[in-house]
């Protein structure tokens, strides 16, 4: 479903991402692991469109992404939640989500949204700023799936969040692989998370892809040593 290769992106003179490749079937889930400043941001972001990728292709259902502007992205079926949540703290819940909706093919919520994060239902007229650190990165997922995406890419979904919550989220996330038939593809510096939501793991070092296989067969430790300074 997405075949990323030779994706190099710069800022300015700045090479961060090196020749990244990688695929990614339907309702597969990749982890990309790899210290602060190793690149994982900045190669996510150049997925769903948010800076630029300079040489490279993005091909998702067979079109290249790499060009187009990120609204055509996630009509393609990419959907992106970043890194801090990014939520909107003035605006209500019920706003928040809806705000996933404006580029997408759909008028309203979908239900499943509600039926899947039923304390976002019950705090729906709530200000968003007003949310628990979990709380707001489940309004993040849920804004993400507002569009129905094929692709759910989240950058440190756990950073911030306390251990108890972090279980909570992978919960969420593997049922939501299985019962939407989700890819997902994760940034993480949390092993034991991304363990436990991917079939495979990546590892990113200073802006090159230095390991990547499933994860029974990755030297774990091996994986550890890239992530500790
Ligand atoms: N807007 C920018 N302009 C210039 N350099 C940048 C910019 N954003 C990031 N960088 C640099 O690019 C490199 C990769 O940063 P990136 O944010 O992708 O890392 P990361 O792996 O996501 O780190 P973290 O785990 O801390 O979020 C770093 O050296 C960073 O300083
Ligand atoms: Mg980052």
């Amino acid at each position: 479903m997405l075949s990323v290769s030779k994706l190099n992106i710069y800022y300015g003179e700045s090479h961060v991402v090196h020749d990244a490749g990688f695929e990614l079937g339907e309702a597969e889930s990749l982890a990309l692991v790899g210290r602060n400043g190793m690149g994982k941001s900045t190669l996510l972001k150049a997925l769903i469109g948010m800076i630029p990728a300079r040489r490279g292709t993005i091909l998702f259902d067979g079109a290249d992404l790499k060009d187009l502007p990120s609204f055509r992205r996630v009509a393609a079926g990419l959907a992106f939640v970043p890194q801090g949540r990014m939520i909107f703290p003035q605006l209500t819940v019920e706003e928040n989500i809806l705000t996933g909706l404006e580029t997408g093919r759909y008028r309203s919520i979908p239900s499943f949204i509600y039926e899947f994060f039923p304390v976002l239902r019950d705090m729906k007229n709530r200000r968003g700023g007003n949310l628990s650190g979990g709380q707001q990165q489940m309004l993040a997922i849920a804004r993400a799936l507002a569009s129905r995406p094929k692709l759910l890419i989240l950058d440190e979904p756990t950073e911030g969040i306390q251990p108890s919550i972090i279980k909570d989220i992978a919960r969420s996330l593997n049922e939501l692989k299985k019962e939407l038939n989700l890819a997902i593809l994760v940034s993480e510096q949390v092993l034991s998370f991304a363990l436990e939501v991917a079939d495979r793991l990546m590892v990113i070092d200073r802006g090159r892809i230095v390991r990547e296989a499933h994860k029974d067969s990755l030297n774990i430790d091996e994986v550890r040593s890239y992530l500790t300074v």
